[in-house]
């Protein structure tokens, strides 16, 4: 099993990762499914996980019950349980129970923590971690919601034998995506990879590099301009070495998206960078990809802590 630690929760990754559950402080516990985890993960968690939950709520799937009614329904089940604010609710799901099931939580009695077991494609490698809560306004996306960190994140491979096709084309394609910002040798082996053997060995690196690209810190993104002043040509070596890693490795990936990247400052373990074009119009690709920039660059160069985008 791997574990990733973040400053807030961790996220453990492969087949014992549900027996690793601390739950034993809680004074009660649900679990929230749907139709379909019901049927094809809850009973493997509950082996797994050896928990013994005093609810299972269950609302319908998709992307249209990602609503206030089914909130409501959780909240009138959790308050029929008598669940009080030392309750645990374990989201069970994909993106959508994983995302609504948080929200409600951080609601029910002023929040009560929550714990993500991601079961599809898309939940395991994005939805789950980062701590974006929240639910639909009527045709709005997540119009409603909030940040806030679960209690940890629980990624067990095994639910995703069965999610259908286009569910795995789906999740696979936010690989595909992060994989082009974040190493080209990541892009060369998905391109050798057919989809139809995506083998989970073969895509584990890569989702563990998505994982690890937190954005739930609530940094401020926009720094501030920086002053033509500021820019300069006499480079020192570890200038050199990121100004290499950004050319080599970010640009070219960020360019196919019509974007740009450019080295602003290295000063006391921060790169500042600025991002501009189609990457920097978006809150949620500029994290991912000022995410991406610090793995590599923290992965490359030791002297480099963090990256700041402007
Ligand atoms: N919070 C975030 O950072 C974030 C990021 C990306 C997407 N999202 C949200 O995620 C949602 C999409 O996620 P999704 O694609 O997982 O959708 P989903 O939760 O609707 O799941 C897709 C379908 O697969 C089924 N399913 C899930 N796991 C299964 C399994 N193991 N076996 C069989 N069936 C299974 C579900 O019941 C559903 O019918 C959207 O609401 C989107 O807004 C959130």
């Amino acid at each position: 099993m791997k574990v990733v630690h973040s400053s807030t929760y961790d996220i453990n990754i492969g087949k014992g990762s549900l027996q690793t559950i601390e739950y034993s402080t809680y004074s009660a516990i649900a679990i929230l499914v749907d139709e379909h985890t019901k049927m094809h993960c809850l009973d493997i968690f509950l082996k797994e996980s050896q928990i013994n939950p005093n609810l299972i709520i269950k609302i319908h799937s998709g992307e249209e019950h990602k609503n206030i009614s089914s909130c409501k329904h959780i909240w009138r089940q959790l308050t029929n349980a008598q669940f009080d604010r030392k309750s645990l609710l374990i989201n069970l799901g994909g993106g959508v129970i994983g995302d609504m099931g948080g929200f409600a939580a951080s609601c029910y009695k002023r929040g009560i923590d929550f714990i993500q077991v991601p079961t599809s494609l898309l939940a395991m490698v994005d939805a789950s971690v980062g701590g974006k809560l929240g639910i639909d306004l009527e045709k709005f996306k997540n119009q409603i919601g909030l940040f806030k960190s679960p209690k940890g994140v629980y990624i067990f491979p095994d639910f995703l034998q069965t999610l259908n096709k286009r569910q795995i084309i789906s999740g696979y394609a936010e690989i595909v995506k992060h994989a082009l910002i974040i190493d080209k040798n990541y892009w060369q082996l998905l391109m050798e990879t057919s989809i139809e053997k995506i083998n989970w060995e073969d895509i584990k690196h890569i989702v563990i590099s998505l994982i690890n690209e937190f954005y739930s810190d609530g940094k401020d993104l926009i720094l501030g301009k920086i002053s033509k002043s500021d820019e300069k040509k006499d480079f020192k070596e570890i200038e050199k070495k990121i100004i290499k890693i950004l050319e080599t490795k970010i640009k070219p990936a960020v360019a196919r998206d019509g974007g740009d990247i450019k080295f602003i400052a290295f000063k006391e373990g921060t790169v500042t960078v600025q991002l501009q074009g189609s990457c920097s119009g978006c809150p949620s690709s500029t994290i991912t990809l000022k995410r991406g920039v610090e793995n590599l660059l923290t992965h490359y160069i030791l002297d480099v802590k963090r990256v700041e985008a402007i």
